[in-house]
């Protein structure tokens, strides 16, 4: 199995409470290697274009206002099956649901606040890397 690439986001939320040092040690031992790494603070605008494929659902508007809320960390993992690798890591979206030991089953407070963003697939890995970094920082 190749090594394949995929983009993880540390929300608002953790960032906000800190977490970011718990989230990148989770994703140390979990075997990742962090090709790519950087912090910033998305403008709804921006929010909006990388959520684009959820412009249709009910909590779009809410999901724009809470990711353009604080800082973000927005990191390329790359691995063996880093897709859904990392999404196990994760766990399901809401953290009430989520497997024991995983990222927002441990460290998310709500369906929304979550902590973490992983791609669900290579075509969307593919843009969400392309949307916020260029070639030159994935060399
Ligand atoms: P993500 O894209 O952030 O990795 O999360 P996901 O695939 O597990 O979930 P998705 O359906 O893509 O939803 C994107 C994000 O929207 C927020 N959300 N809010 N209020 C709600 O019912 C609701 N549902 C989803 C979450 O922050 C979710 O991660
Ligand atoms: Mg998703």
């Amino acid at each position: 199995m190749a090594l394949e690439r995929t983009f993880a986001i540390l929300k608002p939320d953790a960032v906000g409470r800190n977490l970011q040092g718990e989230i990148l040690s989770r994703i140390h031992k979990a075997g990742f290697k962090i090709l790519a790494i950087k912090s910033m603070r998305l403008t709804k605008e921006e929010a909006t274009g990388f959520y684009a494929v959820h412009k249709e659902r009910p909590f779009f508007g809410e999901l724009i206002d809470f990711m353009s809320s604080g800082k973000i960390f927005a990191m390329v993992l790359e691995a063996e099956n880093a897709i859904s690798k990392w999404r196990d890591a994760m766990g399901a979206t809401d953290p009430k649901k989520a497997a024991p030991g995983t990222i927002r089953r441990d460290l998310g407070t709500s369906i929304q606040m979550n902590c973490t963003h992983g791609s669900d697939g290579p075509e969307t890995a593919a843009f969400e890397i392309s949307y916020f970094f260029s070639t030159v920082e994935l060399i």
